[in-house]
């Protein structure tokens, strides 16, 4: 990794190199891995159609890289380390040699069941080893993995398989997750129902929930595994050739299979992971995501394998059995480097100082934040009783069209001030757009935060839509990449994420559009229209408040029970993390003449800010905002 930046200065000049000539900053980069053949462009690009090209011509496997490229200096290393939801159940360490070995013998597995390069492959499990290890296995035989977060529901699960057109479908029996256990297989049956494209699941056992086996269908992975070996050679890939399909939400419609290519996105997961975090040989990376999101993508196993680190794969949730069972882990593996989201640095907050105390965290020298702004609270909070004052916290901003992180302190290098995720990363051009689509210069500014020249980790398309991914990112701003988040840069030149601009919610880090949960809503029957808007939350960053307007309901029918029926038809069409926390009733939404919802105001009132609404003389009906404000729940 001698891309690793090792003081202020050699960022500042590294960055400036990024930006004065990027092909070469990031030729000098690439060359650090192996290719099979070097590429002989490095950059092809414009914003406009757009077309994104990265190290065209270059030849390679991702899995080379991650696995093979370690086996001379680091076989008995341990890769991963997986620690099980429940801590009297023993974890797994896997050695770089051992995780190479199953990685090939899954990448048989597929390739026995039919699936070739270029098919995609749905992967829908519990964090267990045996994740990483189906993600490998696609890369390793130029599959495209589109992995679905296990919190999805059927239908949710059904969409994704069916706008990649998966061939096969990687499962469990169940998954644990804190007291609950969740029947994974079944969901993924009735996804099935309506999923043509699918021909195989390979189901693992974990929970031993008994499952439905369909001949010629499902076939069980420990019973695939017997049958090959570990010799599976790594496929040959083009830097541009597809590596993975992750769906994530908009403002409107249903959630777009964001894609990422082999050669950048490997390339940018690398560096930001060793840059950002300061990683050095030997030191142990516990990122709390899970593999279904981005953040788990790249700095669970992209990233970390990459550069030969350790990761920790932690099956469980942060409060189970008891709210200490972070702090246990990092006392238990000797956790060097912790990376989490600010829902759950605030979700552990409120249990006090006991569970910290009980647990040695000395081993302990970077933290991260990742998914949602960071309020001062909870950084100090973080800073003074996790990182117990000495160990420098990355605020890292990004998302899952990036690839990797776009604006961070690289530990220990940058100062950092709370609740800033301070400065671009080389190779990263950000810049502050007023409405109008000004660019606003100069320090002590805010306004719309756009990219405007590529990276190697940017996303190339929206999976078969791509004026969709032209239209969401790059018509907005002609020229630039826009983010859709709010931003301020200070007076130091140090940028603050203020959140989204448009109709994204983020609830406990989970990106959720208002019009799917609108959408859903809509579903259940009765239900005439809704509005859904976000509201602070204490411990979720955002709330989901939602106004119904339903049939005229018998009088005596329960409302709180139709409430619950509400939840239940969402949990059902998105699954339960796209549940509204709070449920009104009206019987108008505030419109204005040309029908358009006057959000606006309905953010106002769910913020419990209800003398302050601005202007209503627009509205159709002003009368219905009197009603809204004195049902708020
Ligand atoms: O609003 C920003 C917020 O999360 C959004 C991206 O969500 P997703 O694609 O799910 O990826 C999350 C993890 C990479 C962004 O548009 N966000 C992410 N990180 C931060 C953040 N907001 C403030 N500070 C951050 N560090």
């Amino acid at each position: 990794m001698n891309f690793q930046l090792k003081t202020f200065a050699e960022y500042e000049e590294a960055y400036q190199k990024s930006v004065s000539d990027p092909e070469a900053f990031w030729a000098e980069v690439a060359s650090e891995f192996k290719w099979r053949k070097p590429w002989t462009k490095t950059l092809q690009w414009n914003f406009d159609e757009p077309n994104v090209k990265w190290f065209q011509g270059g030849k390679l496997n991702i899995t080379e890289n991650c696995l093979d490229r370690h086996l001379e200096t680091r076989a008995d290393q341990p890769a991963i380390i997986w620690e099980p939801n429940d801590p009297h159940e023993s974890g797994v360490t896997l050695t770089y040699r051992m995780l190479h070995d199953q990685v090939c013998r899954m990448a048989n597995v597929l390739k026995r069941n039919g699936v070739a390069k270029g098919d995609r492959v749905c992967i829908y499990l519990p964090m267990v080893p045996e994740l990483a290890i189906a993600v490998l296995a696609c890369a390793r035989i130029g599959a495209v993995h589109s992995v679905v977060f296990g919190g999805f529901s059927a239908q949710s699960i059904a969409d994704r398989i069916n706008d990649a057109k998966c061939r096969l479908v990687i499962t469990a029996d169940g998954a644990y997750r804190g007291n609950k256990e969740i029947p994974l297989k079944s969901v993924v049956d009735d996804a099935l129902i309506g999923c043509p494209s699918v021909e195989r699941v390979v189901v693992m056992t974990r929970t031993r929930t008994p499952v439905a086996m369909l001949k010629g269908r499902d076939v069980w992975m420990e019973q695939e595994l017997k049958q090959v070996t570990a010799d599976c050679p790594a496929e040959e890939m083009d830097a541009e050739d597809m590596l993975f399909i992750l769906y994530t939400s908009g403002s409107t419609g249903k959630p777009k299979g964001v894609v990422h290519t082999c050669g950048g996105y490997m390339v940018y997961a690398a560096y930001t992971f060793a840059n950002v975090f300061q990683y050095k040989p030997g030191q142990v990376h516990f990122c709390t995501a899970d593999i279904g999101w981005i953040t788990g993508h790249s700095y669970i196993v992209y990233g970390p394998l990459a550069c030969g680190a350790t990761t920790l794969l932690f099956e469980g949730v942060p409060t189970w059995p008891d709210a200490g069972r972070f702090w246990e882990i990092v006392d238990k593996h000797k956790v060097n480097i912790l990376y989490t989201a600010p829902t759950a640095i605030r979700s552990l907050m409120s249990f006090g100082l006991e569970p910290v105390q009980k647990h040695d965290l000395s081993s302990l020298e970077v933290l991260g934040s990742v998914g949602e702004p960071i309020n001062a609270e909870a950084w100090h909070w973080y800073d003074d009783n996790i990182g117990k004052n000495r160990c420098p916290i990355v605020d890292t901003w990004w998302q899952t069209e990036n690839g990797g992180i776009l604006i961070s302190p690289l530990a220990g290098l940058t100062k950092t001030k709370p609740t800033y995720a301070t400065l671009p990363l080389p190779g990263v051009q950000p810049v502050l757009v007023d409405e109008n689509g000004t660019v606003i210069e100069g320090n002590g500014v805010s306004g719309n935060l756009c990219i405007k020249f590529p990276w190697p980790g940017m996303l190339r398309t929206t999976y078969g839509d791509h004026e969709r991914c032209r239209q969401t990112y790059f018509s907005t701003y002609p020229g630039m990449y826009f983010t859709g988040d709010g931003c301020l840069r200070d007076e130091d030149g140090y940028y603050r994420i203020t959140g989204r601009v448009d109709d994204v919610l983020n609830v406990s880090g989970h990106r959720i559009g208002t019009a799917e949960v609108e959408n859903a809503i809509n579903m259940h029957t009765g239900v005439v229209e809704s509005a859904v808007v976000g509201y602070p939350h204490d411990i979720k960053g955002q709330g989901i408040y939602a106004y119904v307007i339903t049939e005229a309901l018998p009088a005596d029918h329960d409302a709180d029970l139709t409430k619950r029926d509400i939840l239940a038809t969402v949990t059902r069409v998105i699954g339960p993390i796209a549940k509204p926390d709070k449920i009104q009733f009206v019987t108008g939404l505030p419109k204005t003449r040309s029908g358009k919802i006057m959000r606006r105001i309905l953010r106002k009132i769910a913020e419990g800010d209800v003398n302050n609404l601005g202007d209503t003389t627009t509205l159709l009906d002003p009368a219905v905002v009197d009603e809204i404000k004195a049902g708020a729940v």
